[in-house]
């Protein structure tokens, strides 16, 4: 991937996959047609706590949010501090939706929290530098034959970005089942270590769920179904 430039949107490829997969059950369309016009990233022009939440708060980014259980769970969790989520896939927007609203009725709805339905880098770029307390990749698609690599999400120039758009002390939520990817994801991770510090006290820290990081589906699946190691890293913005 070319470095990424500020200002110079050309230097960020297309990173995600599908956008669209089964059709959306009534009571999910009807979410993204009622809610997601409120609650939706605005389309153009600089994103900030105060023009999302109408005052100045922590602001939280998840990449790739799925189906938002993360990033609902951390809101529920954090109701002072601002999320925002951006998710192409549109049957993952309409879930993350369901939690947002309150899913269906067993907890109040989460007012902190914005969607983008698209390109998280794209937004990322519209984030005032030095804006972010957290951002989180959670389960990046892996894209894992060689000759893909750059699609990665985790490479040069997308680091650079979130290094941009952290504050300083601000943290890198990393989480990933691949162990591929886990390789590459270090590799660049070490190519940054001017912009960040890996958060860890023993060589085990990595392998045990830090508190305050809910658990996705996608995470529950890898270690249930497919029997995976999930590996987890926290990484301060110098
Ligand atoms: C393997 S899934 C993991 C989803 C979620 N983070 C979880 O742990 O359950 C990867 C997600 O990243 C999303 N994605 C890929 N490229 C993206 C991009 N450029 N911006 C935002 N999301 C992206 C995909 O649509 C997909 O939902």
């Amino acid at each position: 991937m070319t470095a990424y430039k500020p200002g110079d949107p050309t230097t960020i490829n297309r990173l995600y996959g599908r956008a669209k997969g089964k059709p959306l059950r009534q009571g999910q369309q009807g979410l993204v047609d009622r809610l997601l016009p409120q609650i939706a990233v605005p389309a153009e022009g600089a994103v900030t706590a105060e023009r999302l939440f109408g005052h100045d708060c922590p602001l939280h980014f998840e990449i790739g949010f799925g189906g938002g259980e993360h990033m609902a769970g951390r809101a529920d969790m954090l109701p002072d501090h601002g999320f925002i989520g951006a998710e192409p896939f549109l049957n993952g927007v309409a879930q993350a939706l369901t939690h947002v609203d309150g899913d269906n009725g067993t907890r109040p709805p989460l007012p902190n929290v914005r969607i983008h339905h698209g390109d998280a880098l794209e937004v990322l770029q519209r984030i005032p530098d030095g804006s972010l307390s957290f951002l989180y990749l959670l389960h990046p698609d892996p894209w894992p034959k060689a000759r893909h690599a750059k699609r990665r999400m985790m490479n040069d120039g997308p680091v650079d970005l979130f290094a941009a758009k952290l504050k300083p002390g601000g943290e890198f939520r990393f989480g990933t089942d691949h162990a591929i990817y886990l390789r590459h994801a270090l590799m660049v991770m070490r190519r940054h270590t001017d912009q960040f510090e890996w958060l860890c006290d023993k060589p085990q820290d990595f392998q045990k769920r830090p508190g305050g990081w809910p658990e996705t589906r996608y995470e529950a699946k890898a270690r249930n179904v497919y029997g995976h190691e999930v590996w987890y890293f926290r990484f301060r913005k110098r």
